[in-house]
C-alpha cells in the first residue's frame, strides 16, 4: 500500500506532481492556513507532512500522529512547529537552511535604505499627488547608511551576510551573538550596548523561549532618538507594543518583514504608520530561493518517508527513528 503524506499548503503542481507516483497525497488547496482540526483528521493515518511557515504543528496535532514518520518544513525557521513534542514523539524534522541566507540578507538591506531614505513613504507621497513643487532642498531627508552604526542581533548565516554587504557601505558595523564570534569589521557588544549604540538595529536571531520579545520596550527604549528597528527574523522577536509607541510618537523608524500576527489583521496599528516599511514576510522570496527551499523540503520528505536521515535535519537525534 502506498504510504499517504500531508501537505498542507497550496503548491504549484509541477512542484507535486513527482510526488503523486511514490505517496499517496491529500493536499490543502485553501489559500487560508488549513484548521488545525482539519490537519488532525487528515494526520491521523499519514506517514509524511510537508507544511511551511503558516501551519502550527502544536503538540497535540503531533500526539494524533500516530503513524507519523517525517515532518518537512519549507522553512529554515521551526518556530511553527513543536519540536520537543516532535523530538518526543521521535519524528524527525525537516527544515531548509542555507539557501535563502544572500535572499534574506538582501532584503534587510533593502529595509534598511528603503526605511532611513524613506523610500516607500516618498512613493506614497507622489502617488497621493502631493508633489507640487519642484526640487526642494528639505524635501523627506533621510540618513546616509554610510554614515550610521548598525547593530546585528544574531550572527548565524544570515546576520554574517547582512555584515558582509554592511562592509561594503562603510558604516560601523556591532554585533551580538548568544555564542562568541569573531567576523571581520564587526565589534562585539553585549546587547544592551547595541541597542543604545546603534542608529539601526537588524534583528537576525532565530525565535526560541530566550528570544522572544528581545527587542523589549526597554531595548527600544534606550535606542537613539531617530534610529530604525529591521526585522527580517520573526516578529515575536520585538515587544510590538512598544515599538507601536515609539513609531507613533516619531521617535523611531522601522522596516518590518514579519510579525507576531500573520497575516498582519487589515485594521492593525502598524499599516498607519508612515514611518515603518512594511512587507508581508517576503525574505526567501526570490525564483529559485524558494525553488531551492522546496527542493530541500522534498529532500528531507523523501529521505524521512523511506527511514533514512534527513538531510537537512532540525532535531537529528531522532533522526530516522520511527523508520
Ligand atoms: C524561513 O524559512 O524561516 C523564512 O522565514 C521564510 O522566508
Amino acid at each position: 500500500m502506498t504510504s499517504k503524506c500531508v501537505i498542507s499548503l497550496d503548491l504549484p503542481e509541477d512542484i507535486v506532481a513527482p510526488l503523486r507516483d511514490q505517496f499517496d497525497l491529500q493536499t490543502w488547496s485553501g489559500k487560508e492556513a488549513m484548521p488545525e482540526v482539519t490537519l488532525q483528521d487528515w494526520l491521523a493515518d499519514a506517514e509524511g507532512l510537508l507544511c511551511a511557515l503558516s501551519t502550527s504543528i502544536t503538540a497535540s496535532v503531533i500526539a494524533g500522529a500516530a503513524q507519523l514518520k517525517v515532518i518537512s518544513t519549507i522553512s529554515v525557521g521551526v518556530d511553527h512547529i513543536d519540536l520537543a513534542a516532535a523530538t518526543a514523539a521521535g519524528i524527525p524534522v525537516g527544515h531548509t537552511p542555507g539557501v535563502l541566507v544572500d535572499s534574506t540578507a538582501d532584503l534587510a538591506v533593502g529595509l534598511m535604505i528603503a526605511a532611513t531614505r524613506r523610500i516607500a513613504e516618498a512613493d506614497r507621497w507622489m502617488r497621493t499627488g502631493q508633489w507640487s513643487q519642484g526640487w526642494q532642498s528639505d524635501l523627506l531627508l533621510g540618513m546616509d547608511l554610510s554614515q550610521a552604526t548598525v547593530g546585528i542581533v544574531g550572527l548565524g548565516p544570515v546576520g554574517e551576510a547582512t555584515a558582509k554587504r554592511l562592509r561594503g557601505f562603510g558604516c560601523g558595523i556591532l554585533g551580538w551573538n548568544r555564542t562568541p564570534k569573531i567576523i571581520e569589521g564587526v565589534e562585539m557588544v553585549d546587547l544592551d550596548d547595541l541597542f543604545a549604540r546603534c542608529d539601526i538595529v537588524s534583528l537576525h536571531t532565530a525565535l526560541t523561549p530566550d528570544t522572544v520579545q528581545i527587542a523589549s520596550r526597554s531595548r527600544l527604549a534606550s535606542m537613539r532618538a531617530g534610529a530604525t528597528l529591521i526585522n527580517t527574523g520573526r516578529g515575536a522577536l520585538v515587544d510590538e507594543a512598544a515599538l507601536i509607541e515609539a513609531l507613533s510618537s516619531g521617535r523611531l523608524r522601522a522596516g518590518l518583514d514579519v510579525f507576531e500576527t500573520e497575516p498582519l489583521p487589515v485594521d492593525h496599528p502598524f499599516l498607519s504608520l508612515d514611518n515603518a516599511v512594511l512587507l508581508p514576510h517576503v525574505g526567501s522570496a526570490t525564483l529559485s530561493t524558494r525553488m531551492a527551499m522546496v527542493t530541500r523540503a522534498l529532500d528531507n520528505l523523501r529521505a524521512g518517508m523511506s527511514g533514512e536521515p534527513l538531510p537537512f535535519c532540525a532535531n537529528p537525534e531522532v533522526s530516522g527513528l520511527r523508520g
